[in-house]
């Protein structure tokens, strides 16, 4: 099985319905899904690669040799231990945000300045992803964007975020995850991912399976925020890394999320549509502050979400 993959260009022109119900059954059936023909030009993102492999071999790779997996993992051999290295994950990480730029590696040439280029066409695809999904469920056009908004003020907008992640060659890769299992706390991701090196896996009624590499395509999916907006029709999916033995996997995941201050519930729409099937006609999520749910997520990111919707109804 593979995830599914479209062609965003036909979302405009004669096959404009077809392409909507195919997004909108990778919404409901899979949370996850990859776009080819997305308009971003294959000469940027060869760009965007070469940079982003040439900042982890100059500025990343050599802090990586004494990172905590490294060590732990180390230390696991050692005492010959069958365990596996618990709490962390087999990755070199870190953010890029509009906030933190002048805190941007600095020392590959071209890297700002491509990443800058990147950012601002990926946050008009994930604007135009979110458009879709409106249109999909029945919202009016720009609803989604709109509740990720905290306030006029343009720190209250809504917040994106790109973790630039390696996943770089593991001696004992059944003893310690890439990255755990998880779903996304937030809003709609767009990841970049390894042209060729896989490792990315989703969990689809029960089974793993790899989310396949294909060469500058964008694989889109969908957080716990959207989850809340869609009162469940579009569900956030778990997925994980696995650690790998050969090949040092790139992978560069973009986060379009409410602003900490932006109220969540789910669409008054969806829960009206909902009135006449018994039982189920009430909001099936709390309404929230986003940033009070991240301040739970960051304690249970790895664990099951529904605790996750109680603990923040309870605050
Ligand atoms: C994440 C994530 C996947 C990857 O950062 O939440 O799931 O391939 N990343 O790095
Ligand atoms: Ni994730």
């Amino acid at each position: 099985m593979a995830i599914p993959v479209i062609d965003f260009s036909k979302i405009e022109g004669e096959e404009k319905a077809k392409t909507l119900a195919q997004i909108a059954n990778c919404c409901e059936e899979w949370g996850f899904f990859q776009l080819i023909n997305h308009g971003i030009s294959d000469e940027l993102l060869e760009r965007v690669k070469k940079v982003a492999s040439e900042c982890y071999k100059h500025e990343r790779e050599p802090n990586f040799e004494n990172s905590k997996p490294v060590q732990l993992l180390n230390e696991l051999i050692e005492k010959k231990s069958d365990g596996k290295v618990e709490n962390v994950d087999w990755e070199d990480v870190f953010l890029l945000s509009d906030e933190n730029d002048d805190e941007w590696p600095s020392k590959t040439l071209g890297f700002k300045q491509t990443m800058k280029e990147y950012r601002v066409e990926l946050k008009k695809l994930a604007i135009k992803v979110m458009e879709v999904m409106d249109e999909n469920l029945g919202l009016p056009k720009g609803y989604i964007n709109n509740a990720f908004q905290g306030g006029e003020d343009d720190e209250d907008a809504a917040f994106f975020g790109t973790k630039v992640s390696h996943y770089p060659p593991c001696p004992h890769p059944d003893k310690v995850n890439g990255l755990r299992a998880h779903t996304d706390a937030g809003g709609v991701i767009l990841l970049f991912q390894d042209d060729e090196v896989s490792g990315l896996q989703i969990l689809k009624d029960g089974v793993w399976i790899d989310v396949q590499p294909i060469k500058n395509a964008i694989v889109i999916n969908t957080g716990d925020q959207i989850e809340v907006l869609s009162n469940g029709r579009y569900k956030s999916v778990w997925h994980r890394v696995l650690a790998m033995p050969d090949g040092n996997r790139r992978s560069i995941a973009s986060f379009y999320n409410p602003s900490y201050k932006a109220t969540i519930e789910p669409a008054p729409g969806l829960v009206v549509g909902e009135v006449e099937k018994e039982e189920e006609n009430s909001a099936k999520y709390p309404k929230f502050v986003f940033g009070k749910y991240m301040s739970v997520y960051a304690e249970q990111k790895f664990l099951p979400k529904e605790p996750r919707f109680q603990a923040v109804n309870a605050m």
